[in-house]
């Protein structure tokens, strides 16, 4: 079932983290699938400019609406990746997406905001929530290389401002990470002083995590054992650190380079040690089943194994779920008295018999 992304955030925030996956084909679709309902995760699924046009947007949206069908059980919402401003339309337009993201992130503050605010206002109106990014990440996504030296942590009084001003639902933030394989060189943390000052200014706005792959020694150790030719130093972000920074609002974690080279490693070995072979189902079938291995276990790392009853519980009750959301918010900026102090204490009380059936229920 694809459902808003509001709606995942709003059940996961401050617990755990929702991955994000980029898809591009069938077989990755399939393995996600497979491996989030393994798992029992909810899952957001991305697409990027360049995933739609690999082969066309409409041959991605068929596949997940196919996979929907296999999969009723599965519960998810379709994302566009880094888009700019006329995909974005596209996207918003089109009906099949949940939410956009609209990367104006390389222009200046005052442009981004008000390409992001455009964006915004246009997808409000359809009910389509908006991703934007504030600050620099390093490496490479599509078209834009931003080298070290350029990338920029997000100023947490100008995160303020920016959602704010731009009405924005969730902020992609500099906080360390950079796409693609090589992310570190030497430090290896994310920046969780920046994290949390962030949440501390703008709590219940989701934090995006964008850079977030691992990129496992083993992973590479393998691809390059079959004839790869991988920097071995290449490195990623702790997966360890992925529920810490959950726990600080980061809703949103962007994988998409780890899923690279699940595919890189499966199809270098396959066709090594059968050299002689030139059917490509035989990997393909080996990849689903591996990529699906890979989702259940970044699920794990990121809380969202496991979460899918609760998720289903809240989604056929929202009106609970508002509730222990106003709460829990109430209490991260330190129970302020207001306009909507009763509102809180009634949520509080809600919070509290709950809380008390479930130690009754053991
Ligand atoms: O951030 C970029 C994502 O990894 C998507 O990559 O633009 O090559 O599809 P792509
Ligand atoms: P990785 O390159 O770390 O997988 O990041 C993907 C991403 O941020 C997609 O938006
Ligand atoms: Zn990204």
């Amino acid at each position: 079932m694809i459902v808003t992304t509001d709606q995942l955030f709003k059940i996961a925030y401050g617990k755990f983290a929702i991955g994000a996956y980029n898809i591009n084909n069938a077989e990755q679709t399939m393995g996600l699938f497979k491996g989030c309902l393994a798992s029992q995760a909810p899952f957001i699924i991305q697409i990027s400019k360049g995933a739609r046009k690999y082969t066309d947007k409409r041959m991605l949206e068929a596949i997940i609406r196919a996979a929907e069908q296999i999969f009723p059980e599965a519960i998810f919402a379709v994302h566009l990746d880094h888009g700019d401003e006329e995909t974005c339309y596209d996207c918003i337009d089109s009906g099949f997406y949940s939410s956009v993201m609209i990367d104006a992130s390389h222009e200046p503050f005052e442009q981004n905001v008000a390409i992001t605010r455009r964006v915004v206002d246009r997808a409000h109106a359809k009910g389509i929530s908006v991703e934007a990014e504030l600050g620099m990440l390093g490496g490479v996504e599509e078209d834009i290389k931003v080298d070290e030296g350029h990338a920029c942590l997000t100023n947490p009084d100008e995160a303020v401002e920016f959602v704010k001003r731009t009405g924005c639902d969730s902020l992609a933030a500099a906080i360390g990470t950079s796409h693609g394989a090589y992310k570190f060189k030497g430090q290896q943390s994310l920046h969780f002083n920046v994290i949390d000052a962030i949440q501390k200014k703008i709590p219940g706005t989701p934090i995006v995590m964008h850079g977030s792959s691992s990129v496992p020694k083993e992973e590479v150790r393998r691809i390059n054992a079959a004839g790869g030719k991988l920097d071995p130093s290449a490195c990623g972000v702790n997966e360890n650190e992925y529920l810490p920074a959950a726990k600080l609002g980061v809703t949103k974690v962007n994988i998409d380079t780890d899923g690279r080279l699940v595919w890189t490693r499966v199809h270098r070995e396959f066709f090594r040690d059968k050299p002689s072979e030139f059917d490509f189902r035989p990997p393909g079938k080996i990849f689903i089943e591996e990529y699906a291995k890979f989702i259940a276990h970044k699920n794990g790392k990121l809380g969202s194994a496991g979460q899918l009853p609760v998720v289903r519980a809240a989604l056929s009750n929202p009106q609970e779920d508002t509730k222990l959301r106003a709460y829990y918010l109430w209490e991260q900026s330190g129970r302020p008295e207001g306009r909507d102090t009763e509102l809180w204490l009634q949520a509080e009380a809600h919070y509290r018999s709950t809380k008390d059936k479930e130690s009754c229920q053991g």
